[in-house]
């Protein structure tokens, strides 16, 4: 485990970072960059921030062809069939040879697909696509960011007018209780349906990092706070017998979660409340909260409001476990944060936090001991942990920072 230092992180650069710079600037000047593109010392260099940039520029096309591979259901044909010709499949989805080969031929560059003489198979990057409803799911939804961020700049300037804004049904403020009447779509069963659907699924990579980093059978009782539709209490129910489990969320979500819950053999097993957090008071009883990609979607001063409420109801000596996408995580953000600050930027209130900012803000509502602990796959969230002081003698002492 790692202690988490909660500052707003340092600004100073490295002498490594330095160098970086100013090389960077070196090779703009063109006489400078014409050399370094020829000589043996240096062209390696200039070839590698050739290609960092090409995939920046057609990042938004490779993602397309992922999407078309989908929407055609490519890979699982493939998979059904064997290797088949592209004029096989051009026929199948009444389409020009042209455009289907060149869709092959990108899929094959991208890793989606393999070529075999004439013929296409599966690729690398097919199999966890093909074996992870949630990955397919989220390529599906992203759609709806694609279409927002056709015009970046609008979005940024008015981001709760997105479609991402308006899927995401809470973040407006309003909890479902004084649906339907305002809006026809808005809180209907079938919004609630579809962005709890596709937080299930989607939450698989989280669910098996944390239950590798966190021994949650230290534990007699969990609640997990924006629980969704209980994906996360069923896996616990299965994989920690004996736990006893509660499940908060807006009024629609929790009613949702009791009949997923219900179907899937848990009735009884689960309490499941129905409530705002931002202005209802958390049950008591757990000794530990969960909040797993709940913080990330609301501003400082609703998180610092869910973190007191977290507190209030958790015993002397009681855990916080907030797992979410964390911004600056080691071995990824380059790769990571770009995404996961435009997806919360487009829902319109939400932040990619570093691990540091959570712990301030953990620290903050009166958690001690916090912890940041290491998963294997940070692009799936960063876990950090605090604890509730025993006793009055615990409550300011900060062990971070
Ligand atoms: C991004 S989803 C995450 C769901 C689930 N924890 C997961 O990781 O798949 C956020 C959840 O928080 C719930 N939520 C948002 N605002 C809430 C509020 N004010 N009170 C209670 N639940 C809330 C949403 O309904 C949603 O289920």
């Amino acid at each position: 485990m790692q202690q988490v230092h909660a500052s707003a992180g340092s600004a100073a650069l490295s002498w490594w970072q330095r160098l970086q710079q100013a090389r960077a600037g070196w090779l703009v000047n063109p006489r400078v960059h014409q050399w370094a593109s020829r000589s043996v010392l240096t062209r390696w260099l200039v070839r590698r921030r050739a290609h960092q940039l090409f995939d920046v520029m057609a990042g938004f096309v490779h993602t397309q062809v992922l999407l078309a591979c989908l929407e055609l259901d490519l890979l699982v044909r493939l998979q059904r069939s064997g290797a088949q010709g592209a004029a096989a499949l051009a026929k199948t989805h009444d389409m020009p040879l042209e455009a289907m080969t060149a869709l092959l031929d990108s899929a094959v560059q991208l890793g989606l697909l393999r070529r075999r003489g004439q013929r296409y198979t599966l690729g690398p990057l097919a199999t966890p696509l093909l074996t992870h409803a949630g990955i397919r799911d989220m390529v599906q939804h992203n759609a709806l960011l694609y279409a927002d961020m056709q015009h970046p700049v609008a979005l940024m300037r008015q981001p709760k007018t997105s479609a991402m804004h308006r899927f995401w049904l809470y973040t407006d403020g309003s909890d479902g209780r004084d649906a339907p009447s305002a809006a026809p779509h808005h809180w209907s069963a079938q919004g609630v349906a579809a962005y709890s659907g596709l937080m299930a699924s989607s939450q698989s990579f989280l669910r098996e990092q944390l239950l590798q980093v966190y021994p949650f059978a230290q534990h007699q009782h969990v609640m997990d706070v924006g629980g969704g539709q209980g994906a996360w209490v069923a896996t616990l129910a299965q994989r920690v017998p004996g736990l006893q489990l509660t499940l908060v969320d807006l009024p629609p979500v929790a009613e949702l979660a009791e009949q997923r819950l219900t179907s899937v053999g848990l009735k009884g097993r689960v309490q499941c409340h129905g409530l705002h957090f931002g202005h209802d008071n958390l049950p008591v009883g757990a000794d530990l909260i969960t909040l797993l990609r709940v913080a990330h979607d609301h501003p400082d001063e609703v998180v610092r409001r869910l973190m007191q409420g977290c507190w209030r109801a958790l015993p002397a000596g009681g855990t916080l476990l907030l797992a979410e996408p964390m911004a600056e995580q080691p071995g990824g953000a380059a790769r990571v944060d770009p995404y996961y600050h435009f997806y919360l930027l487009a829902m319109g209130q939400g932040r990619l936090r570093t691990a540091s900012r959570i712990a301030l803000l953990m620290s903050e509502a009166g958690f001690v001991d916090i912890e940041s602990l290491p998963t294997s796959l940070p692009m799936h969230g960063g876990v950090v942990i605090g604890r509730k002081p025993l006793d009055k003698t615990e409550t300011n002492v900060r062990k971070i920072g």
